[in-house]
């Protein structure tokens, strides 16, 4: 099946299998590697890309349901050399560990602001149910926070 979207701005053709999930799409056909695979269950959200806005687990979303769709990856966060409110609260922050969790997190939190401009704790527990394997939370959450107050300039 030939699907057609946009990711990161770019009008992009690809032929697949319709069931094939749109993460191995995005790292395997499209070699954006920024979009990790943890799970593959919708579980843990490395996978986590928008989709017209919205966070996604990509591993768990068939590629012929992008059809049409606007996609945004890690690699698409930013404008251009301007990071991402998100990209640089995580950098002054210093929120990573090893990493491999990290775009799947900086992905979910932007749709979050984007939703919840000032989220609250509880709404980052509701929201932000991502998982870090390094156990990264308490720098993140203050992170979320921080972008929360750079995007509101
Ligand atoms: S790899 Fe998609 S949620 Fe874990
Ligand atoms: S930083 Fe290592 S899994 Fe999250």
């Amino acid at each position: 099946m030939k699907i057609s979207f946009t990711i990161n701005g770019k009008a992009q053709t690809v032929e697949t299998d319709e069931n094939t999930p749109l993460l191995w799409v995005i790292r395997d056909r499209l070699g954006l590697k920024g979009t990790k695979f943890g799970c593959g269950k919708a579980a843990c959200g490395a996978c986590t890309i928008h989709i017209d806005g919205g966070a996604v687990r990509s591993c768990s979303y068939a590629a012929k349901f992008a059809q049409g769709k606007s996609i945004t990856t890690i690699e698409g966060l930013s404008k251009g050399k301007d990071l991402h409110p998100v990209q640089q609260a995580w950098m002054e922050e210093i929120v990573p560990q090893c990493g491999y969790c990290q775009p799947g997190f900086m992905m979910a939190t932007a749709a979050l602001l984007d939703k919840i401009p000032q989220p609250s704790d509880d709404d980052i527990d509701e929201n932000i149910v991502n998982v870090c394997r390094c156990g990264t939370y308490y720098r993140m959450r203050k992170a979320i926070h921080r972008a929360a107050k750079i995007k509101q300039g």
